[in-house]
């Protein structure tokens, strides 16, 4: 187990600078513009260089960008938190900047370098630090964006690249806060293909998701599961987030096979919950398996940890506890909120102190 510490200082300049414009306790996410932004360009070929901070605003783009014509894109989600100890920091944004690299090699863009993405991710944060909600009131949440923004017209990469970073305070991400979610196992629909893109941050991989989305949410659900294209048995992601189930006290969660996006909260419950002595297996978790789990949750940066408190498949409906939080699925939640807000020993070293001055 962890080990609690009690903060010992609070730093009150980091505190006086949240404004008082913003109802932090009526956070969602949602977009809340803010004050600044970062944007670098690069040609095709050339390295990339550092960018500059700039008031965050509309940006003009040609008509025939690879971006808009053929969806050359790829984005982040990350998140800075102020902590107990009066810091902000990020969790694991190097993890971040080598998604993002993945990406890029995968839509053929120039990979942005680690230090340029830690860099400019930093320096966004650092120019909106009054817009870091207080502890436990939610995060910034920090979007880079990576573009092939030069005009094309034939089916290639783009003659040049923007990369910009912006940020939004939000709060919990699906409707109702923290409660157990309903889910729905998309029969009809899929997320990713074997050697599609599903396993990179991809933009195009979003849009095919909103329609079955928006049904599901219609009929009553929070959000849709997606099952494998092939067999269609294996459960693969909640939309936007990983999934884990809990079995006798073992946790599984869908393998990486290249068609889930391997998520960094994902990553982080595996070594967490392994710490805890607990076994996890990373195999094909079928729906079948999943809806007869004794709890159930699914992760991402923006979901955090969210119990899943029932699964609908056709006319099955498989009810987890008594559709409140599990303890396994609560104590996870309780280890990694813990750890970002710096309640909890960061004992793996995964906080990144974003510099304020
Ligand atoms: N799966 C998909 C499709 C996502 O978009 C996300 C969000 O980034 C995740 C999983 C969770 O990844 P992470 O924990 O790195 O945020
Ligand atoms: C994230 O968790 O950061 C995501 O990217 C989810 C999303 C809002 C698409």
């Amino acid at each position: 187990m962890l080990e609690r510490h009690l903060c010992s200082h609070t730093n009150v300049g980091l505190g006086e600078m949240m404004n008082n414009k913003t109802d932090w306790d009526s956070l969602t996410f949602s977009l809340t513009p803010t004050d600044t932004m970062y944007l670098t360009e690069t040609k095709q070929d050339d390295a990339w260089m550092p960018g500059d901070l700039r008031p965050y605003g509309n940006m003009s783009i040609s008509p025939a960008a690879g971006v808009l014509n053929y969806g050359q894109g790829l984005f982040e989600g990350m998140k800075a938190y102020r902590t107990a100890n009066g810091r902000v920091v990020f969790f694991r944004p190097e993890e971040n900047a080598r998604r993002m690299q993945r990406g890029a090699d995968r839509l053929r863009m120039p990979p942005v370098p680690e230090s340029i993405f830690i860099d400019a991710v930093e320096q966004v944060v650092a120019a909106n630090l009054s817009w870091v909600p207080p502890m436990g009131k939610g995060a910034l949440y920090v979007r880079p964006l990576l573009m092939g923004s030069g005009p094309v017209l034939g089916v290639a990469p783009a003659p040049s690249y923007t990369f910009l970073v912006y940020v939004t305070p939000v709060g919990p991400y699906f409707k109702g806060g923290v409660s157990a979610i309903d889910l729905l196992i998309s029969e009809e629909y899929h997320r990713a293909a074997p050697g599609g893109s599903g396993g990179v941050k991809a933009i195009g991989n979003y849009a095919p998701g909103m329609m079955p989305s928006k049904k599901a949410k219609s009929a009553g659900f929070s959000e849709v599961i997606y099952l494998d294209a092939e067999t269609h048995t294996c459960i693969e992601e909640v939309g936007a987030a990983n999934f884990f189930c809990l079995k006798d006290g073992v946790l599984y969660t869908p393998e990486l096979t290249g068609t889930i996006l391997p998520g960094i909260t994902r990553d982080s419950i595996i070594k967490l919950a392994r710490h805890n002595g607990m076994e996890v297996v990373e195999t094909k978790v079928t729906a079948e398996f999943a809806m007869n789990a004794d709890e159930a949750f699914c992760c991402g940066t923006a979901a955090v940890i969210s119990p899943i408190g029932s699964i609908t498949k056709g006319e099955s409906k498989a009810v987890f506890g008594n559709g409140t939080p599990g303890s396994v699925t609560t104590s996870l939640y309780n280890q990694i909120t813990g750890i970002q807000n710096e309640t909890i020993d960061d004992i793996f070293g995964w906080l990144h102190e974003v510099p304020t001055n």
